[in-house]
C-alpha cells in the first residue's frame, strides 16, 4: 500500500513539474519574439538546402522519381500536342510555309512548330503565319530558333553538306524538355492528319527511338547499296526526310559505334562520326544516321515508303507497292520537284496547297483543282502514278471538312 502511495506521489510531482516546464516554456515565448523568428528563420534555411541537395539529386534526370511521385498529375501535365521541326536555310521560307500549311491543314490534334531557321529569316516566317486567319491559328503555336551548332566545331558541322542540313542531328540536344519530334524536310506535304505518322510512336518497342522510310524499294536502282563508301542501315539504306524521334530515349540510349568498343552517348558519338567518316560521305547528315543504324539496327522502326513518297519512286517505274495500295501519305519532293518541270504531278500538289485559301472549301478549291491538273500530267513517268497523289488525300479532306 505504501508502495502505491509512493508513486502516486512520484507522479504527481513529475506532472507538476511537466506543468511547470510547459508555462516556462511558454513565458519564454511570449517576453522573446525574437527567438521565433531566430527558430523560423533556421527552419525556412533548412527547408531550402534540402530543396537544393533535391534538385541536384534530381538534375541528372531520375525521371523515375518524378513518374512514380505523381501519377496522376503526370497525367494531366503530358503533353498532348504533335511537335513538328523543320530547318530552313537559304531560298526554302516559301517551301517551308507551304509544308507547315498542309500539316495544319488535315491534323487534329494541337501542334507546335519549331522552327530552325537562319535569323535574317525569322521575321518572314513569324509574319507569313500570323496573317493565317485566328480559326486556323487557334491550332498550332511555333518557335523560332537560329542554327546553332556545339561551339567547339561550329565551322565543321556547318561546312557538312548543305548549311544547316546538319542541324538535325542536335535536335535531341537542343530541345531537352520536348520528349518526342517528327523532323521533316522543308519539301515535305502532308497528305493526311500528321497525327497518323506520331501515332508510329506508340507502336515503338522498348528498343526503338526513332522511325524512317527506306531510302529505295528497289535495290537495282539504290544508292547506297552500289555506291556508298560507309555502313549504311539494311539493304538500300533510309531516307531520313521524314524522321520520327523518341528524343528522351535517344538522350538515354549508349550507342554502339565503330569508333570505340565502349557504347556511347548520342553527343558523344558525333563528332568522332563525322571525323572518321567526313572523307566518305555524299549525303551529309543523312549518310550519318545511315552509319548509327547500321550498328544500331534494333533501334529503328522502319516504316512503307508511302509515310516518304519521293520521284524515286514513279520515275523508274512505280515502285511503291504500299501506296498504290493506299495512296500517298506524305509527299517528299526532292531534287527540286515543286519547283522546275521535271516531275510536273509533284508540283501540282505543292501548287494545289499553296493556293488554296484557308478557309474555303478544300474540295472545290483544292482537290478538283488538283485533279485537272494532274490530268495534264499523265504522259509524265510520275504523271502515270498521280491517282496515288489523290487517293488518301480525298479521304483526308473529307474528314477534315466533318471535323471543322
Ligand atoms: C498556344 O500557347 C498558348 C499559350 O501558352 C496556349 O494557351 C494554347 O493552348 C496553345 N495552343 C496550342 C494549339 O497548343
Ligand atoms: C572510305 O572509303 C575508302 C574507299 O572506298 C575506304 O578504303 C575507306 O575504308 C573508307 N573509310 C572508312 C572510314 O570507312
Ligand atoms: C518516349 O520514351 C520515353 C522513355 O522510354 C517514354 O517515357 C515516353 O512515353 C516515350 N514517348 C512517347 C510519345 O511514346
Ligand atoms: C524491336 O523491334 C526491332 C525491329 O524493328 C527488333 O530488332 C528489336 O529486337 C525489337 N526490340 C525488342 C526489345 O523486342
Amino acid at each position: 500500500m505504501r508502495c502505491y502511495l509512493h508513486a502516486l506521489l512520484l507522479c504527481m510531482v513529475f506532472a507538476f513539474l511537466s506543468l511547470l516546464y510547459v508555462f516556462n516554456q511558454l513565458a519564454s515565448t511570449l517576453e522573446e519574439p525574437g527567438e521565433w523568428t531566430v527558430r523560423k528563420a533556421h527552419r525556412t534555411a533548412d527547408r531550402n538546402s534540402h530543396d537544393t541537395g533535391h534538385a541536384v539529386r534530381k538534375a541528372p534526370g531520375v525521371a523515375g522519381h518524378d513518374r512514380e511521385r505523381s501519377g496522376t498529375t503526370f497525367k494531366e501535365n503530358r503533353d498532348e500536342r504533335i511537335h513538328l521541326a523543320v530547318v530552313a536555310c537559304g531560298p526554302r521560307l516559301e517551301e517551308t510555309v507551304n509544308m507547315l500549311k498542309s500539316a495544319v491543314l488535315f491534323s487534329k490534334k494541337p501542334l507546335h512548330f519549331h522552327i530552325f531557321a537562319e535569323d535574317h529569316l525569322h521575321d518572314s516566317f513569324r509574319s507569313a503565319l500570323d496573317s493565317w486567319p485566328s480559326l486556323v491559328q487557334a491550332r498550332f503555336n511555333f518557335t523560332t530558333y537560329p542554327i546553332t551548332f556545339p561551339s567547339e566545331n561550329a565551322n565543321e558541322w556547318k561546312k557538312l553538306f548543305k548549311p544547316c542540313a546538319s542541324q538535325r542531328l542536335f535536335l535531341p540536344l537542343i530541345l531537352k524538355n520536348v520528349d518526342s519530334l517528327l523532323y521533316v524536310d522543308t519539301d515535305i506535304l502532308f497528305l493526311q492528319p500528321v497525327d497518323e505518322i506520331w501515332g508510329f510512336l506508340s507502336q515503338f518497342n522498348s528498343s526503338h527511338l526513332a522511325a524512317m522510310a527506306p531510302e529505295h524499294e528497289e535495290p537495282r536502282i539504290a544508292w547506297y547499296n552500289r555506291f556508298a563508301r560507309h555502313p549504311y542501315y539494311g539493304k538500300t539504306g533510309i531516307n531520313s526526310g521524314v524522321m520520327l524521334m523518341n528524343m528522351t530515349r535517344i538522350r538515354e540510349k549508349y550507342f554502339k559505334n565503330d569508333m570505340t568498343v565502349v557504347p556511347l552517348r548520342w553527343e558523344e558519338m558525333l563528332m568522332p562520326l563525322l571525323q572518321k567518316y567526313k572523307l566518305n560521305i555524299t549525303w551529309g547528315d543523312q549518310d550519318l544516321l545511315n552509319i548509327i543504324f547500321h550498328h544500331n539496327p534494333e533501334s529503328l522502326y522502319v516504316f512503307p515508303c508511302q509515310w516518304n513518297y519521293r520521284p524515286d519512286h514513279c520515275i523508274y517505274g512505280s515502285n511503291c507497292k504500299q501506296a498504290e495500295q493506299e495512296g500517298v501519305f506524305i509527299l517528299h519532293g526532292n531534287r527540286g520537284v515543286y519547283h522546275d518541270d521535271k516531275q510536273p504531278a509533284f508540283r501540282a500538289v505543292y501548287e494545289a496547297i499553296q493556293k488554296h485559301p484557308f478557309g474555303e472549301n478544300m474540295v472545290n478549291s483544292l482537290l478538283l483543282p488538283l485533279e485537272t491538273a494532274l490530268q495534264a500530267t499523265t504522259n509524265t513517268y510520275c504523271g502515270r502514278a498521280s491517282h496515288l497523289f489523290t487517293k488518301r488525300l480525298q479521304q483526308s479532306i473529307k474528314d477534315a471538312a466533318q471535323r471543322r
